[in-house]
């Protein structure tokens, strides 16, 4: 068995424990060649193709790293678009023949995950293992990645805690999570965050004043407010910026905006830290090393097997798999209104913008 892996899209911390243990089972359990594809699939669809062979002692002590030793690739998807489409799996095909892979295992987000499902729709043996901070992948309860991020935004939570007390401050952290708001939510929730605004829940300011004075009147002249990147006001629309390159406008800036109304409507003091990419970079957590692991030794399993077009899924605590033609990859998970978390969050007094069916007041 000759074995492909690349990491696709927005990188996160996990990545290369999913590639050591796509590479030390493979090897030690099957004795087969792995083959590392450079840069998502361009190294495929390049000319010459850009791969190389990873041995046991290229993933040596590479769980704790951040990144991905295969680099990766998150812009100008070509496959998206129709006249660009169809000689982008011409090329991909060409290259993974090139290589002589039997299967390639695509550690990626939705976008990347899209690209397979339609690869092997046309026949490429594929298997894919669902990565991306933002948890927004279908038919999974969790991605490689996620937990690291919330890690880090429940400490970034707590430490804009104890400075917004000192200064009776309205701090606002701004947090990954495009279209999905799991990242605002389990790292607020987490980390002690008053109130968290989450692309599922259109905001309103009153509801926001509401609480913030709610923590007054209790004697709390501070407040920390976890922003969503794709959260947005009711009857508003998410926020895009411009990057340094002009050309690419990416979801942000909506903190900003919530702290300058809020100043304006309290008169209060406020800050904005907008967390960024460091929620995508660094070591994993133990959550997402496991996961990683469990994940890379389930799609080495699935190949073993000749079991291709799956998706490697963690569901109802257990890892599984899909077939992709059971999913559309391209689809963004979002939080459903039902969901527990988000229940036991408002049920604890954290607001979300919106008016409750109680009386949290005596909660806080
Ligand atoms: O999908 C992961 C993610 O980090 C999003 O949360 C964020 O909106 C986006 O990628 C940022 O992408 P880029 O790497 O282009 O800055």
């Amino acid at each position: 068995m000759r074995l492909g892996v690349c990491t696709g899209g927005g990188d996160c911390p996990g990545l290369n424990a999913a590639i050591r243990a796509v590479t030390k089972h493979a090897i030690g359990s099957f004795r087969a060649e792995v083959i590392g594809v450079r840069d998502s699939f361009n190294g495929l669809m390049d000319d010459p193709i850009r791969i190389q062979k990873l041995e046991l002692s290229d993933v040596t002590d590479i769980a704790n790293k951040g990144g991905t030793i295969l680099g990766t690739f998150n812009k100008g998807n070509p496959f998206l678009n129709e006249s660009t489409k169809e000689k982008a799996v011409k090329a991909t095909f060409a290259g993974y023949k090139k290589a002589g892979l039997d299967c390639l295992i695509v550690i990626g987000g939705e976008g990347t995950q899209g690209m397979s499902s339609l690869l092997s729709e046309r026949g490429m043996n594929i298997i894919g293992i669902p990565k991306t901070i933002d948890n927004d992948l279908p038919g999974t309860d969790q991605t490689i990645g996620f937990s690291s991020a919330v890690d880090i935004v429940s400490e970034a939570v707590t430490r804009v805690q104890s400075t917004a007390e000192s200064h009776d401050r309205v701090m606002i952290l701004e947090v990954m999570g495009r279209d999905s708001g799991y990242i605002a939510l389990h790292g607020g929730l987490a980390g002690g965050a008053n109130v968290i605004l989450i692309p599922e829940i259109p905001f309103s300011y009153t509801e926001i004043m509401n609480k913030i004075n709610d923590r007054k009147k209790l004697g709390r002249n501070f407040s920390v407010i976890v922003v969503a990147e794709g959260c947005h006001e009711v009857g508003g629309k998410p926020v895009f910026q411009l990057g340094a390159n002009k050309k690419q406008a990416n979801l942000g800036g909506i903190g900003a905006i919530v702290a300058n109304k809020l100043n304006e409507i309290s008169g209060m003091d406020t800050r904005v830290t907008v967390l960024g990419h460091v929620q995508r970079g660094g070591s994993p957590n133990s959550i997402d090393r496991i996961l990683a692991a469990e994940m890379g030794v389930r799609a080495v399993d699935l190949a073993s097997k000749g079991e291709f077009g799956k998706f490697v899924v963690y569901k109802d605590g257990k890892i599984g798999e899909v077939d992709y033609t059971d999913i559309n990859p391209s689809e963004r998970r979002l939080i459903p209104l039902d969901d527990f978390t988000l229940l036991s969050a408002e049920r604890i007094g954290i607001s979300f913008g919106r008016p409750l069916d109680f009386n949290p007041r005596e909660l806080d």
